[in-house]
């Protein structure tokens, strides 16, 4: 390989920061099928605010050529002379909560038409063990004609970043690294640890690569779901499940988790792709199916809580009036993929309450089209008879909910979040 030349494939959350760090050291093609975003990159906007407009635009080129730089495009020909591949397209699953790799396949089914001796591809998108060898590498065979590990070589790096979170950026996580043969891996190794400053751990091998990060989001979503089942328990007892948690905290070895909903494309997802797996090798996963089970069930728990506190308080329930803070999955983040603040929206609405929206992070436009709810522009001049806070949006710690609190009325802090709070989880 002569002059290296990196392209990346999917430019969302994952692919565009990771594209701008490349772009810094190297020529990088960034690829999307999403003409929009694209054009929207290609002047310096990142609508998921992952990458500040200035840092974009510092890396920014208008044509693609061998100097250090970012050439974003919808053309796919523009791959043609890259020698790495980066693929960062999503991996969701179904209704039926199946794994969905359409995106990897087609990804990879691009990737084989420009695919020439002795490139590496190297997919970050999270994945069961085995998506790699088993799904991907047929399609990048079958599509380029070509024989792995003799033509062409692999690795599979994935990706930790949170999205909104500005301290953890992608140069500042470890990295973990592999490749299909041992030459590979240090080539995978070496390419990543020259970008990232926090360094890298190379796996022995994809699948124990592919294991480690989707096991990340399985243990984080057991530890929350067991937190949440703490906190139906506490609330059947009358007992504030948050003071529970600051006291125990107070032991050296007990881990902070917090009630909540687990929503998004990794958390709420990523555990269907291990669990499937298993059954395939014939096995029921219970720890983790549960785990999944409960968090999923806390919109509706929620839901009744409000519902029943509104009883105690003598509020009226059926046409009352309800705002919901925050439908993006988490907070600080325009991200609504996946978001289970619907839950709790449609589970008020089935009680027969009127549910508004306001937050200040999500696409009005984005919201309708994907749920049929028109987002509040303004909390001026709203009264409501329930208040529940879903997401911790740094701009609600400063509303004033006094104003927006009918007489007789109930707030609701799913995240313990606000100043004033009459009930947390
Ligand atoms: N978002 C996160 O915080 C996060 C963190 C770690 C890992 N991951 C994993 O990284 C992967 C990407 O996630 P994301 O959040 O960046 O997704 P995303 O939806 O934000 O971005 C994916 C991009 O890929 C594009 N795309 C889809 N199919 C394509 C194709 N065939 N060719 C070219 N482009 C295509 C889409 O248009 C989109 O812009 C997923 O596997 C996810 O689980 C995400």
């Amino acid at each position: 390989m002569s002059v290296l030349k990196i392209g990346i494939i999917g430019l969302g959350y994952v692919g565009l920061p990771l594209a701008r760090l490349f772009a810094t050291k190297y020529a990088v093609v960034g690829f999307d099928i999403n003409s929009d975003r694209v054009a929207d990159l290609k002047i310096g906007v990142d609508a998921t605010q992952e990458v500040a407009d200035d840092l974009l635009k510092e890396v920014l080129k208008n044509v693609s050529n061998n100097e250090n730089g970012l050439f974003i495009t919808a053309d796919s020909d523009y791959l043609k002379e890259c020698n790495y591949y980066i693929v960062t397209v999503p991996t969701s699953v179904d209704k039926n909560n199946q794994p969905v790799l359409k995106p990897l396949l087609s990804a990879s089914k691009t990737i084989a038409k420009y695919l020439q001796k002795n490139d590496i591809v190297i997919y970050e998108s999270t994945v069961y063990p085995g998506a790699t060898e088993e799904d991907c590498i047929p399609v990048l065979e079958k599509e380029s004609g070509f024989i792995f590990n003799q033509d062409f070589f692999v690795g599979y790096s994935p990706e930790r970043i949170s999205p909104g979170d500005k301290v953890r950026t992608v140069e500042s996580i470890l990295k973990v690294t592999s490749g299909s043969t041992v030459e590979t891996a240090k080539k995978v190794d070496d390419l990543y640890k020259s970008v990232i400053k926090a360094g890298t751990h190379l796996a022995p091998s994809i699948k124990v690569a592919e294991a480690s990060k989707i096991i990340e989001n399985c243990q984080r979503d057991i530890n929350i779901a067991f937190v949440n089942e703490l906190s139906k328990i506490f609330s059947l007892m009358n007992i504030n499940t948050s003071e529970v948690l600051e006291a125990a905290s107070t032991k050296w070895n007990f881990l902070p988790f917090k009630p909540g909903l687990v929503g998004g494309h990794c958390i709420g997802v990523d555990p269907f792709y291990l669990a499937q797996k298993a059954q395939q090798f014939g096995y029921y996963p219970e720890i983790i199916l549960s785990g999944r089970r409960l968090n999923d069930s806390m919109g509706n728990h929620i839901a009744s809580e409000v519902v029943k506190l509104m009883i105690d308080r003598e509020v009226k329930v059926k046409g009352a009036n309800v705002l919901i803070l925050g439908i993006t999955f988490k907070e600080n983040c325009p991200d609504i993929r996946n978001t289970k603040v619907i839950d709790l929206y449609q589970s008020l609405k089935s009680f027969g309450l009127k549910v508004e929206v306001y937050d200040p992070w999500a696409k009005k436009a984005a919201v309708k089209n994907e749920y049929d709810i028109d987002l509040l522009e303004t909390l001026e001049d709203h009264t409501y008879e329930a208040i529940v806070l879903a997401v911790a949006h740094k701009q609600f710690k400063t509303i004033d909910i006094s104003n927006l609190k009918k007489k007789k009325s109930v707030v609701y802090d799913i995240k313990n979040f606000l100043e004033i709070k009459d009930k947390s989880l």
